[in-house]
């Protein structure tokens, strides 16, 4: 005779009726049913995390970071090495996911089918923005490019360390591809996309650096991202804080480089 089920044990039973599909393609579940729902790594192998409520939250999200910035503004290079760059560095990975978007005030026109730009501070910026550009897009890689980038705007000359750098951060990468995106259509058109996103800023950019966090732009949180962005962070990330959100240093910044 088989034996009655007691009523607490209901919604187990129910829950392994809801899985029991799935267990012959979940070789790593190896804990006994009732508990499945105590970790979130044993609910991932388990594949029940969908029907487990009250599993402790996985990785907060990353706090979004765009950077809206032309290579040759003083203000702009400054938050990036000193401010944006040790940030990321102290951070663990997922906490903080960076855009950067190189054209600033720049401009661009249509001229015989063919995009043109101006840039505020003159050619060299307008190549030092298509490096950089070049550079994430052949890097792919945010922790590949992103120190490429923080070498050529720490250094003397944002556009004629481009070799130095990649000696140092990135000697695989290859010379000729980024060669050809500088000088060619490919260029062109990230350029092209970087204007369409600048001109697509809700509020409309005024000045650069100009920053943007979790989609939204204010003086109090660009006042915020220049004095503190390490605290800032740290205070607006939903996870458990690492231990570099302990103590914050500010930093006197340079006035931003207006339209
Ligand atoms: C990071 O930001 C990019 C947009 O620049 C987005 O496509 C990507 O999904 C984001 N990643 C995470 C983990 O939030
Ligand atoms: C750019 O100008 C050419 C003519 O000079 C025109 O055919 C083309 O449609 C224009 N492109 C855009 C995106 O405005």
């Amino acid at each position: 005779m088989a034996p009655t089920v007691p009523l607490s044990v209901l919604p187990l039973v129910a829950l392994v009726a809801l899985v029991a599909p799935a267990l012959g393609v979940a070789p790593d579940c190896d804990r006994p049913a009732h508990l499945w729902c105590r970790s979130p790594e044993t609910a991932v192998a388990c594949q029940v995390e969908s029907r487990c409520p009250d599993l402790p939250h996985p990785a907060a999200a990353p706090v979004q970071l765009s950077l809206f910035y032309e290579s040759l503004c003083p203000a702009c290079r400054q938050f990036l090495v000193q401010a944006l760059f040790p940030t990321w560095l102290q951070l663990p990975t997922g906490m903080l996911n960076i855009t950067l978007v190189p054209y600033g005030n720049a401009q661009e026109r249509n001229v015989s089918g063919k995009w043109d730009f101006d840039c505020q501070h003159g050619p060299e910026e307008c190549l030092g923005n298509m490096i950089e550009a070049c550079l994430m897009h052949e890097a792919k890689d945010f922790s590949t490019y992103f120190p490429l980038i923080f070498c050529l705007e720490s250094g003397t000359s944002v556009t004629k360390n481009l070799e130095a750098c990649l000696q140092v951060y990135a000697p695989d990468l290859d010379r000729s591809r980024i060669a050809a995106c500088v000088q060619g259509d490919t260029g062109m058109a990230l350029m092209h996309q970087n204007a369409q996103l600048t001109e697509a800023l809700d509020p409309p950019h005024q000045y650069v650096p100009w920053i943007v966090i979790n989609g939204k732009h204010t003086d109090e949180l660009q006042a915020q991202a220049e004095n503190s962005l390490l605290g800032l962070i740290c205070h607006l990330y939903q996870g458990e804080k690492p231990k570099a959100c302990g103590g914050s240093k500010t930093l006197k910044t340079l006035p931003g480089c207006r339209r």
